[in-house]
């Protein structure tokens, strides 16, 4: 739980990548793990020998119990401890997600990037997403305007090319 919640923590002061000032606690983690849990939504951790190196999880892409309509599509969150970028350890928690997403009867993965996160975009982009949207001046975070960027991938073709 800790070390989930360091890394999510970790660009939080230096970045506008999540939007918030405010630190997540280890709490706060716990109490959403345990919603996922019982909603039977996945949080995978890498784990290198001992330590975790990133997690992933994914959610509502909008209120599906108000709205059944959104029922088959998703939104994820994905973070790699930085000392590991560029090690493959994103491209493999995307697979994982991607398979419980498909098992789980879900059709449309979703990622909201902010908009200064290009290392993000070409994530993404590189596994096959593909941008549909930006949303100009949505967001703010230390009085600068952030631009959203929604990328979608239909989750059965993401599921086959990281099979590949
Ligand atoms: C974005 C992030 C999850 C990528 O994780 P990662 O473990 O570094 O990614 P991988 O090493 O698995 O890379 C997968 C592919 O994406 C490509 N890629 C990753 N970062 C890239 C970059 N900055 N520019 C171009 N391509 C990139 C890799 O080359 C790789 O391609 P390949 O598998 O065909 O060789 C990671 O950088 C991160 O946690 N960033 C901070 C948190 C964040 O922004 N999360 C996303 C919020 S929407």
């Amino acid at each position: 739980m800790g070390q989930i919640t360091e890394i999510y923590n970790a660009l939080l002061e230096t970045t506008t990548y999540e939007w918030t000032e405010t630190r997540h606690t280890v709490e706060e983690v716990a109490a959403w793990l345990g919603r996922q849990q019982e909603s039977g939504r996945p949080v995978l951790v890498a784990v290198e020998v001992d330590e975790v190196v990133g997690w992933a999880s994914y959610g509502d892409f909008r209120d599906s119990t108000r709205r059944p309509g959104y029922r088959f599509t998703i939104e994820h969150s994905i973070h790699v401890r930085e000392g590991w970028w560029g090690h493959g350890i994103g491209r493999a928690l995307m697979r994982g997600l991607a398979e419980h997403a498909l098992g789980a009867g879900k059709r449309v993965m979703v990622a909201a990037v902010d908009g200064t996160n290009e290392r993000s975009v070409a994530f993404h982009a590189r596994l096959g997403f593909v941008e549909v949207a930006r949303m100009p001046g949505v967001g703010e975070k230390w009085g600068q305007r952030l631009d959203l960027v929604l990328m979608q991938h239909d989750v059965g073709q993401l599921v086959a090319s990281l099979a590949r």
